[in-house]
Order: structure tokens, then sequence, then C-alpha cells
């Protein structure tokens, strides 16, 4: 089965439990990773943002209640979007967020149409990395910037023990639970390990023509922030 469908399909079983497991299973430690993303994002005042891989949303309502006019979201799992949808809807938010299925891999905008194009917790499940990487640096407006936010490994040697216990065994044990999937938080643990470390990641960036690359680690490494200009 193609990287795209297992994904898709994935993502769209466990939807509806996706934001409550999101926040017990990261200890809401998510929340500030997001909050420190948006800020920059917002240093630049972009005013038509595209989050891609946006899932339930909560980026993209972020970057509105931040102050962005227009944000599209774009995910290829349309069971994600549904919830999404919802949540934007309840906190009328439906005239600045438009949630779409979409492949980052052809993204169905022309080139320059968005001030900033954010991924938050995405890229790691993209089939092809660069070709993402390329599809977003296309549609961003000259100059424009890209934030990503990515789950990582943690340098330090104790800590990875810890994370390792928790991300290999606890998490998937309590996700299976509330979800019914054990597999899907299998896989995000083989998804973070099997990611490009910061220096391969940096390297894809600077291959398909991204500049001014910088690069935060979160939380001793569990998450990283790569901010880059078109
Ligand atoms: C871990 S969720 C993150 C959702 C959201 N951005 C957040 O911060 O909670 C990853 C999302 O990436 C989406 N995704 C994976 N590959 C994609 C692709 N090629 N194009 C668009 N979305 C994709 C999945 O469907 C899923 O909803």
């Amino acid at each position: 089965m193609a990287k795209k469908t297992y994904i898709s399909g994935l993502f769209n079983g466990i939807a509806s439990s996706y934001d409550t497991l999101n926040h017990i299973l990261s200890l809401s430690v998510d929340k500030r990773w997001r909050k420190t993303a948006v800020k920059k994002v917002m240093q630049e005042q972009p005013q038509k943002v595209l989050d891609v891989a946006c899932g339930t949303g909560d980026f993209s309502i972020a970057l509105a209640k931040a102050g962005v006019e227009k944000i599209i979201g774009i995910d290829i799992a349309e069971g994600m979007i549904a919830v999404g949808n919802k949540k934007v809807s309840q906190l009328q938010l439906s005239d600045k967020i438009e949630l779409l299925y979409g492949d980052s891999e052809h993204i169905a905008y022309e080139n320059n149409t968005f001030d900033a194009v954010t991924v938050a917790f995405g890229v790691r499940n993209f089939e092809n990395l660069e070709i993402g990487l390329k599809e977003m640096r296309r549609v961003i407006n000259d100059n424009g910037l890209l934030v990503i936010l990515e789950l990582s490994v943690p340098t330090n040697k104790v800590l990875f023990f810890f994370y390792n216990l928790y991300f290999k065994h606890i998490m998937p044990f309590i996700g299976g639970l509330i979800s019914k999937d054990k597999s899907a938080y299998k896989y995000l643990y083989s998804s973070v390990i099997q990611f490009p470390k910061p220096h391969e990641f940096i390297q894809h960036l600077q291959n398909v023509g991204f500049s001014s690359i910088e690069h935060t680690a979160f939380s001793g490494g569990l998450a990283r922030m790569y901010v880059a200009k078109k």
C-alpha cells in the first residue's frame, strides 16, 4: 500500500479521538510549541497563510486568533478536516479559515499565492519529502516564510531512555486504549525515529531552494522548529 493511502486511512481512523489524545499524550507541551511557532509566523505579519497537513485545524485556529486574515488548511484525511471544520464553525472563524482536502505534493494553488506556509507535525508523514517541500516553496510569495514544527528525538542519552520508554511502550498502550488503534501509535514512534536528523532536514530545505534557514530545538529536542525563506 502506498504510504499516502496508509496515512490518510490511519488519520481518518483516529480523527474523533485525535485532539484528546494529542494533548494527553504530549502532556499538553504541544500547546507551548505551537504558541512559539505562531509567534514566529506573526513576526512577518502575513495576511494569507497556507497551513499544510492542517489535520483538525489547531494550528490554523491559533493563526486566526493571532490575527492572520485568511488561512487555507489542506490535508489528505477527510475525517480530520471534518473535525477541524466543526471546531472552526463553533469558534465562528469560518470567514477566516477554510479547511479543505489537499495534498502537499500537488498543491492546487498558483505560484506565489501565500505570504507564509506552515506545517505542524505533518512533514514526517509526507510520502515524498522533497516533492512536498518543493511544492510548498512554489506557492510561497517571493521572500515569504516557511515555518515547520516537527517531533524529534532528544540527543541527551538519559532523556532518550525515558523518551523511548514513553513513545515505544506507554504511548501505544494509552493511544490504543482510547483510539482502539494501537498500530497508529506504533507508527508515530517509527515515523519520528526514521525522520531525517536536523542537519539532514536542513539539507533537504536547501536542496529545494530555501534560504535563511533557522532551527530551534524545544524541550530538549522533543520537537524542532525550522524557519526558512523562499
Ligand atoms: C499529526 S497530524 C498533524 C495535524 C495538525 N497539523 C496538528 O498540528 O495537530 C498529521 C497530518 O498530516 C496529514 N498529512 C500527511 N501527509 C499529507 C500530505 N501529503 N498532504 C497533506 N496532509 C498530509 C495527515 O492526514 C494528518 O492529518
